[in-house]
């Protein structure tokens, strides 16, 4: 269904698409929300560029899209311009300087359960408004109050609330949610408001015309960090006045790799989404793929394999950079480790997650991801999170926007690893000013040095496997990109040694067969909500139909 929106948001030669693929030829940004991916392509009509784009996008998703855009959170971009080198900005959330490693166990050295992710200890210095901020003082081109104005006028004006959020708002307000997050969708009056009420976040609106005006130091510095270190000390939380001041946003190398003809740029640590794509994809270049059907038996044995040796070496190997300095990258990007990995490849049998190795349960799956392709040819691939859906549900009422629960994205019980959930290894375990190890996976292929395909998800550990697929669809299977987004994805993260697919979209009998090999499968709603641009003469784009207010808007 292609759309064509004839109301004031979008004027001519505007194309909108939720569940089929969008054309265009100047510029395109793909988002989680409508209203978001309309401010960005405003911004390229106004002259901005990818760059100028995506930051205005991301800040309307933290006012359309509260599940996960934020200010509150952190995440991942990966630029591509039109000339020049390819580069990263790492703006992840950091343990607070008071957080202690035994922070989330007992008197037993046992973590209690949920403790991760549950309450204002769980909240990460945020990173979003820094990295937002650095991208744009580096590359942006428009001012910067022009990115921020239309975030402002969303919380402002408001917006009616769509059917997906009336339905969030129903289940909160009726839930033991925290009183902030019960607050964001009630009126006056303390009613739960509806499919189509004007949603109005006036106090969202203030904090980020207070961004607009000042920067990031209006976020870090200033009325808006003490009222946040206000919220933290009447309420436990461990954020000081000195961890947001302190906090800066990094410009990184990115993990580059190649596939074939095609170089792919993604996300280096504190991300693990880049390395492991780039191990997965030397992988599968070492297979036959003309004789590895898609959707086969042999062709999800194969990826399960694949997704099992990668999610090994990213939980023995990967945390933050800044802490751990003998990360073996070059290594484990390199073709010869693939190669090595698949020695033991046993085409009928699925091979053992070994206990004495790692790995790590997938977890919240409410992250967003955007992406952004400019006239001039540059690309934004942007990956941003809260953590869980809603993050940890609080925030100060005076400031109006959701605090992350992203302390949960640290190992918690340092030196335990067990055959189920948690994992003990020592390059993610927290640490004062660490930044947490992610999975998010904003990655640009390039195709003869231009931009080809932008894509991410989210999806806690399985955004890195729903990325590959669709990498690997696209790159090795030529499938059109929208099929790929919409195609069947499975995951495998070493332990639980569980092979998760999509409900109903796996046969019973394939089903069977991957058991009788040795794999244990486990049916899950849904893997992955991509947001993909493909650039093949023209610009197409696509949001997944999982998506339910997602948008593809060209011109
Ligand atoms: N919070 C999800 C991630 O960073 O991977």
């Amino acid at each position: 269904m292609i759309k064509i929106i004839t109301s004031a948001l979008c004027l001519a030669l505007c194309f909108f698409s939720t569940y089929a693929q969008t054309y265009a030829t100047h510029g395109m940004v793909v988002s989680d929300d409508a209203y978001a991916s309309q401010v960005g392509v405003d911004i390229l009509k106004q002259g901005g560029n990818a760059i100028d784009a995506a930051v205005a996008t991301a800040l309307a998703l933290a006012v359309t899209f509260p599940q996960a855009g934020n200010i509150g959170g952190g995440g991942f971009l990966v630029y591509m311009p039109h000339q020049g080198e390819v580069t990263t900005i790492d703006f992840r959330e950091k343990a607070p300087m008071s957080a202690t490693e035994n922070m989330f166990l007992d008197a037993e050295g046992i973590l209690i359960p949920g403790s991760n992710h549950k309450g204002l200890k769980t909240v990460g210095v945020p990173g979003t408004v820094a990295g937002l901020y650095l991208a744009h003082q580096k590359y942006g081109q428009l001012p910067w109050a022009a990115l921020v104005q239309p975030a402002v006028d969303l919380a402002d004006q408001g917006v009616p609330l769509s059917y997906t959020l009336a339905s969030h708002a129903k289940t909160i307000v009726e839930s033991d949610s925290p009183d902030f997050l019960k607050q964001l969708f009630t009126d006056q009056n303390n009613a739960v408001l509806g499919f189509g009420d004007i949603w109005r976040q006036p106090e969202l609106a203030m904090t980020l015309a207070i961004i607009r005006d000042r920067g990031e130091d209006g976020f870090y510095k200033g009325e808006v960090a003490q009222a946040l270190v206000d919220y933290m000390e009447a309420n436990g939380g461990l954020i000081t006045k000195k961890d947001l001041k302190d906090y800066k946003a990094i410009e990184r190398k990115p993990v580059k790799g190649t596939y074939k003809s095609y170089d792919i740029y993604t996300m280096p640590p504190p991300s693990s989404g880049g390395v492991a794509l780039v191990e997965m994809m030397n992988m599968m270049e070492l297979v036959d793929l003309d004789s590895t059907e898609f959707n086969t038996t042999a062709y999800f044995h194969l990826l399960t394999e694949v997704m099992r040796r990668a999610f090994a070496d990213r939980a023995e190997f990967l945390g933050d950079p800044d802490f751990n300095n003998a990360m073996p990258l070059d290594r484990l990007t390199f073709k010869a480790f693939a190669q090595q990995r698949m020695a033991h490849l046993d085409w009928d049998q699925a091979s053992v997650s070994d206990p004495l190795k790692f790995g790590q349960i997938y977890d919240g799956d409410n992250t967003t991801h955007l992406s952004v392709v400019d006239a001039d040819g540059s690309a934004v691939s942007l990956t941003y999170t809260i953590e869980q859906s809603y993050g940890s549900g609080m925030g100060s009422p005076e400031l109006g926007f959701l605090l992350n629960n992203e302390m949960g994205d640290f190992n918690p019980q340092n030196g335990y690893t067990d055959r189920g959930w948690l994992i003990g290894t020592a390059p993610n375990k927290i640490e004062p000013g660490k930044r947490m190890l992610s999975s998010m996976t904003p990655t640009i292929v390039a195709k003869e040095g231009k931009p080809y395909l932008i894509i991410g998800s989210p999806g806690g550990r399985t955004i890195i496997n729903t990325v590959f697929q669709t990498v690997l669809a696209v790159l090795a299977y030529d499938m059109p990109m929208r099929e790929a987004i919409e195609a069947v994805k499975i995951h495998h993260q070493w332990f639980p040694d569980e092979l998760i697919y999509e409900k109903d979209k796996l046969s019973p009998d394939l089903v069977k067969t991957l058991e009788s090999m040795g794999h244990h499968p486990v049916s899950r709603d849904q893997l992955g909500r991509l947001m993909g641009i493909l650039v093949n003469q023209v610009l197409i784009g696509a949001s997944d139909s999982s998506s339910p207010d997602g948008a593809a808007i060209g011109y």
